[in-house]
Formats: structure tokens, sequence, C-alpha cells
């Protein structure tokens, strides 16, 4: 179905169902790359379907990576090698995927030529900083503006470094070890603090050595990868949305199946129990490293959630969805999470702005907000009106999940944009207002 630009949300009294999520945004561009430098053919199932991942794809393809896409989201990668990858014909483009242009980065730091990463608007904005110090401290050159994009990636002969970024960050982590990967000697990452370890599992499950001491991890260059059969887990982020919108509506009850589970993406179940949610998890298999399930959330009541600043890199993002639970009573306060405002718009001022256009009461923080729902009586709702997505998938998906507590439809200006990380969320979202099961009921 085409995505329309401006979306309407009807107000629910709960969601029900039973449903599968796109494949894991962060785990197939990984896959992708690690397919593209491994030796041999690489099968990925259930190949994440949005926009982000299709620019990995395309941007592998102008490095010379053959890539053909068969049913059902399987794409098949024929690898080419570690520093086999060729000079592209022309700049290569990241489109609004941080996660591409960082880690495409890292790869392209250990390969003897010099390639230019573009991005969209949104993606130009972004601080590359945090990706160029390091690898230019393992032996690569970096052009860009004033630290944003584009970046022109001199590469070159790497040697291992021991880097301790100051923020942490699993996109900073994955380019340093994927350039380590290509270097002479051993390159550790010293993280503040736990960040999503999906480069790990997934470097370990195509063969490839990787050392964990506490919040270190460690590669070493001169290893070969093994083309693998892979499956991708749903996004455990994409299902963030459903999950809150059941823990906020009482009376609901969201069962997804075969979604990620992996402990460093799923800190937002804690807060969703903590709100007052029943919820459930049942580990049903390992892939690749990466443990996938059935969770379901039942609403029960609401609450007042305060996150504090240790909880966030666990929850980066989850922010957007759990601001929306203050739409359905209570309140929300996010603080330590000025990273936000770096991510696909500064996500900070968007969600405030959004949530006040839907009726909310919301005050912006220099590194978090406050969002304050109806409380007092029960009969309060916030009015609906009309939010703007502001170019950023999960804003459109936050502020659809708020606007289900309005007392008039809402529109949100900018919906298509969750064509980046969940396609069919509208189709879906109408389903599971209606109480209907969907793909992956048994
Ligand atoms: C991602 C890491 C996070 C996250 C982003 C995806 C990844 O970014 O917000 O959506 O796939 O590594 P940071 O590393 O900037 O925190």
């Amino acid at each position: 179905m085409p995505l329309l630009p401006t979306a309407t949300v009807t107000p629910a009294r709960r969601l029900c169902g039973r449903l599968r999520v796109p494949g894991d945004k962060s785990i197939a561009h990984r896959y992708a790359l690690l397919a593209a430098l491994a030796q041999g053919r690489s099968t990925v199932r259930a190949f994440a379907p949005g926009a982000d991942c299709r620019s990995t794809l395309a941007c592998l393809e102008g490095l010379g990576v053959e890539v053909e896409e068969g049913p059902e989201g399987t794409v098949n990668i024929m690898g080419r090698g570690f520093g086999q990858l060729r000079s592209p014909a022309s700049p290569l483009n990241a489109g609004n995927s941080g996660t591409t242009m960082r880690l495409l980065a890292g790869v392209l730091a250990g390969h003897p030529f010099a390639t230019t990463l573009v991005g969209d608007p949104s993606l130009s904005r972004r601080p590359m900083r945090r990706v160029m110090a390091p690898l230019e401290r393992m032996g690569a050159r970096i052009d860009a503006t004033d630290g944003h994009p584009p970046l022109t990636i001199h590469g070159a002969r790497l040697h291992g470094i021991v880097h301790e970024p100051d923020t942490p960050s699993a996109q900073v982590k994955s380019a340093v070890l994927l350039a380590g990967v290509h270097a002479e000697g051993t390159t550790s990452v010293a993280e503040p603090a736990a960040t999503r370890d999906h480069t790990e599992r997934a470097l370990t499950a195509f063969g490839g050595l990787v050392g964990i001491d506490g919040l270190t991890v460690s590669v070493t260059g001169g290893q070969r990868l093994q083309g693998q059969t892979l499956a991708v887990p749903g996004d455990f982020s994409s299902a963030a949305f459903w999950l809150v919108a059941a823990a906020g509506l009482p009376g609901s009850r969201i069962v997804v199946e075969d979604v990620g589970v992996n402990p460093t993406r799923t800190a937002l179940l804690d807060v969703l129990r903590r709100f007052g949610a029943r919820v459930d998890v049942q580990v049903t298999a390992t892939e690749a490293g990466e443990p996938r399930g059935i969770v379901s959330v039942e609403g029960d009541r609401t609450g007042t959630l305060d996150i504090a600043p240790e909880e966030v890199p666990g929850l980066i993002d989850e922010l957007p969805a759990i601001a929306a639970l203050a739409a359905h009573g209570g309140q929300v306060t996010v603080r330590g999470a000025a990273e936000l405002r770096v991510k696909e718009s500064d996500r900070i001022a968007a969600l405030v702005a959004g949530f006040r256009a839907l009726g909310l009461d919301a005050d912006e923080h220099p590194d978090g907000f406050t969002v304050r729902g109806p409380h007092g009586s029960a009969s309060r709702r916030p009015s609906g009106g009309i939010a703007d997505a502001r170019g950023d998938h999960r804003m459109a998906m936050a502020f659809a999940i708020a606007a289900l507590a309005a007392e008039q439809p809402s529109t949100i200006d900018g919906a298509d944009v969750v064509g980046i990380s969940y396609p069919g969320f509208f189709e879906t979202l109408e389903r599971l207002v209606a109480g209907v099961d969907g793909p992956g009921a048994p």
C-alpha cells in the first residue's frame, strides 16, 4: 500500500492482536555489511524492509557487491572478502541512515581508495566527528564540512587503537570495530556504558573472533569471515510502539511474535512494568547469537515514569514511544538524553512541539523532556490536533500512539516517513484498533 504524506489517527479505547513486526534495522545493517566482507555467499531472510537498510544495500552495490533480492524479504549477498570492496564510480547515498554512514565509514577506512558518503538533509545535520576522530587515529583521513556529511573517506593501512568514547554509542563502537578487523594488531573500544551488541554477536556468527571484557570489546585484524544463512528477528524498537500502546490503554493485549529480545534492547519492558503493565517474555530460539521470542503486554493502569540518565543508553530508540505513554494518563520525565537532539530530528524539540500540538502539556529540558497527560478527572483526554513528524520516523509513530488517547481524530503530517523503519505501520495500527489478529497469528 502506498504511504501517504498525512495520516489520520482516530481515538481508540484499546488495542488487541497478535502480530509480527518488520526485521530489525540494526541487525540487518550489520548482516549486510558483514556478508559483503565475508568469503562466499550469504542469505539473509526477513531482511528489514525499511528505506534505511535499503540504503545500506544500495551503498554496497556501489562498492561492487552483488546483491540479489528474493521473495519474502530474502536478500542474497556475494561476499568480496576483507579489503576487497571496489572504488565506487560516484558518491554513495546513505539517505536518512546514520547507521549506514557511520558503520560504512569504519569499513571504508580500511580500503585504499577515496569514497564520498552523502545523506539526506537530516543526516547531513548529524555529527560525524565521533567516528572521524577514532578512524583518523587508526590511519584514515576523512574530510567533512565542520564535522558533518558529506564525508570523504580516504582509506589507508590501519593500525589498532584503544578508543574510549565519551558518549555511549553502538554506531561509534561498531564503526571502530569494523575498521579494527581491517587493521594491523588489536583494536579495542572501552564504552562508558553498555550499548546494543549486535556487531559483536554478528561478527561471531560470521566466524570472527571478538574479545569481551566488561565494557571493553576487542577485535584483531587478519581474520576471515565466512558467508552465512541467517534470519533477522523482528525489530524490538518497532514493536515498542505497540507494547507502549497496549500498556497505555487498559484492557489492551498485544502479542508480538518472533521479535528480537537481545537484552541490550529490551530495557523498555521493565519500564512498562514500572508503569503498571503486565509483561511476559518467552524466548523461543537463538539464531546467530540473537535471542528471539514472544512478548506480550496487557494494559492495566497508568502511572508516573521518571527515566534516569543511566537508563538512557538501553532505551535510546524507545524514548519517543515512552513519551507517548503520558498521553494516556500520568507523567513521563526523561533526563540525561541530550543525544536525542542529534537523532533523525532534534527529538526533544520535535516531541515537545508535537505533543503540545496534540493538546498535551510538555516541557523541554536541555537533556530531556517532561510530558504531562490527563490526570485528576478520569474523563479528561488530550484534545488531539495536527502533529508534525519533522521527517523523523519515530516521531510519526510516537504521535500516532499518543493520538489514540485523544478526544478527536488527529493528523500526523509527514506520516510517510514511517517507511524508514516500518512501512506498514498505519495499516497495522488500524488492524490492532479493530482487534484483528494479523500475520503471525498461529
Ligand atoms: C544504532 C545505534 C543507536 C540508535 C540507532 C541505531 C545502531 O545510535 O539510536 O537508531 O544500529 O547501532 P547511537 O549509536 O548513535 O546511539
